[in-house]
């Protein structure tokens, strides 16, 4: 299945998780990423609006790669979304583009599994903070796939590192006879 993997890190510079998932991504067939900051900075105004729906009519499933922060997007994803996702391109008259495509979202985190729980500090599970981007991608007629959500994510050692990249090359479908 042909993947786009939009990654967008506020700080990709200070990253370790989401820049080894993103490398990750990048040895992968019939994977093609984009990151946000890479391509723009923190420039919201800065996209090439074009170029970001080729990439998304050329793909069949798409993934946000992103950290949690502050329990939320990314300011570049959520600008992506609005510039990108426009009006009669991804909703509304004639605007069919996603229809039918996949959504996931792929997130590193800090605190625990446990904190993500009902029970847990917040009282919320991951797909509960991640409901904007579901009802986003229902929205516009997406498939909207389980999250991958990794947690403990904050200084995470290279064996763990090493176990995230593992899930992520699992979900986005190659086969683990390539290794
Ligand atoms: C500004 C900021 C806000 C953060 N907010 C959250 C949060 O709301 N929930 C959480 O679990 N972790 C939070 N974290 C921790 C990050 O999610 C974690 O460090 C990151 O996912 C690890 O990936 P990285 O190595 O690519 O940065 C925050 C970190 C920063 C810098």
């Amino acid at each position: 299945m042909k993947t786009l993997v939009i990654v967008s890190h506020p700080y990709f510079a200070r990253s370790a998780a989401i820049k080894a998932l993103q490398q990750t991504a990048e040895s992968l067939p019939d994977v093609t990423v984009r990151n946000l900051e890479a391509l723009y900075g923190d420039d919201t105004a800065a996209f090439d609006v074009a170029a970001e729906q080729r990439a998304v009519e050329a793909a069949e499933r798409i993934v946000f790669l992103f950290p949690i922060h502050w329990f939320n997007l990314t300011p570049m994803l959520k600008a992506y979304l609005n510039e990108v996702w426009s009006y009669g391109w991804a909703f509304g008259p004639n605007g069919t583009a996603l229809k039918g495509k996949a959504l996931q979202a792929v997130v590193t985190a800090g605190a625990t599994e446990h904190t993500y729980s009902a029970e847990g500090l917040i009282e919320s599970t991951i797909d509960e903070v991640l409901t904007p981007l579901k009802a986003s991608a229902l929205y516009v007629g997406m498939r909207y796939l389980p999250p991958l959500a990794f947690f403990s994510a904050m200084g995470a050692d290279a064996k763990t590192l090493a176990g995230f990249e593992w899930q992520l090359k699992c979900a986005l479908g190659e086969p683990a006879l390539a290794d």
